[in-house]
């Protein structure tokens, strides 16, 4: 039988440092605790449980080597939850080698006994933060039949629990400072927004539009995260132009266009200044940049414009046409759609074109102007 050695929990926790250093993402945190354990456990199955501070209960973070109809059952029939709260009654991992003749499990009606959980056995253990248990570790299962998890195991995963807590609680706090920062640029952005009549809502929309192609075009996690933002920033340049000129219903006087095409310079500037915002600027700089190289401000042509760019032109277009502007009525949707096609190529990058078709036709509820 595998026994485990210092090594091996040194092992599991450079690894879950090397993660943790390279991304404070929570789900990149939680997927890499998961996997690592269930390895130096040598088990098949994982499940993460964490408090939910709103419905101040554990709930089902992650969970691997379970399919979808037995995360169903976990939460349908409660099973976890009589794990769990014995786990964090005692505040002492539980180790369990068959739920069928466990005293805990004396409840008939737990899936377990109905065979619709593939876990025989398991070892559960509390993660504590200042003495308080904040989530629950199951590690289930063994791959090779017939063995059984021992003390020896018990105690790695009480090793690792304790850092494993410590750093789902910071993915924890980044990802509750992430959320704050959007909030706060969304506030910005309608403040922008709210200066022109015409454009109120006008970048949360494109921000809803950018990412439904964004996720057509499986973007990898980091430029997708960059299209979120700078899609909801790519505006912000605006915030230099008057009013009278962003409402004007008339022609515009060559001094006025200029204001107008400046915008992505002048947000760019704005986002420069800003140590965080380095990698959305693309997006903004980019995002009235045409496909043939007739855009502005830089005239960049192809693949050379950013990929957070030519989705945005894309989203962009598709709201300005759909909503009323000084200078037009606004288009049905399908009006849009078709304008916006038959623009690949010149104005629009054909790939993005792709994902902007696939994505309107498989979900025509997320390109609604109302929605
Ligand atoms: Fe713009």
């Amino acid at each position: 039988m595998k026994r485990f050695h210092k090594y091996e929990l040194t092992k599991i926790l450079l690894n879950v440092n090397r993660i943790m250093s390279s991304s404070l993402d929570l789900d990149r945190v939680s997927d890499t605790i998961l996997k690592e354990s269930a390895k130096a456990l040598n088990a098949d199955h994982a499940s993460l449980f964490l408090t939910n501070e709103k419905l101040k209960r554990l709930v089902l973070v992650r969970a691997i080597g379970l399919t979808g109809d037995d995360i169903g059952n976990i939460k349908l029939l409660g099973s976890w939850e009589v794990i769990n709260s014995h786990v964090v009654k005692r505040k002492r991992p539980l180790i369990v080698n068959d739920v069928t003749s466990n005293r805990i499990f004396r409840n008939k009606n737990l899936p377990f006994f109905k065979e619709a959980l593939p876990i025989k056995s398991f070892i559960a253990s509390p993660l504590k933060s200042d003495n308080s248990v904040v989530g629950v570790l199951i590690i289930g299962n063994r791959k090779r039949p017939g063995h059984l998890f021992t003390r020896k195991d018990v105690k790695l995963l009480a090793g690792l629990s304790n850092y494993i807590a410590m750093a789902l609680l910071n993915a924890k706090v980044y990802q509750r400072l992430k959320d704050l920062y959007v909030s706060t640029v969304t506030s910005l952005v309608r403040a922008v927004d709210a200066k022109d009549r015409y454009t109120r809502g006008h970048s949360e929309r494109v921000m809803k539009y950018a990412l439904a192609i964004g996720k057509e075009m499986n973007l990898d996690k980091e430029t997708y995260e960059n299209l979120r933002l700078s899609s909801l920033l790519h505006d912000i340049g605006k915030i230099g132009i008057k009013e009278s000129v962003l409402d004007k219903p008339g022609r515009l006087s060559r001094a006025e266009k200029n204001q107008i095409i400046g915008h992505p310079s002048i947000g760019t500037k704005i986002v420069e200044s800003i140590d965080d915002f380095h990698n959305i600027i693309k997006g903004i700089r980019d995002h009235h940049e045409r496909f043939d190289g007739k855009g502005y401000p830089g005239h960049l042509k192809g693949e050379t414009i950013s990929i957070e760019g030519r989705i945005i032109a894309i989203a962009d277009t598709f709201d300005a046409i759909t909503t009323d502007r000084p200078y037009q009525r606004h288009c049905t949707e399908k009006e849009a759609f078709f304008e916006i096609i038959n623009a690949s190529s010149t104005q629009f990058d054909p790939q993005a074109i792709k994902a902007f078709i696939l994505s309107f036709s498989k979900r025509p509820e997320t390109w609604r102007s109302t929605g």
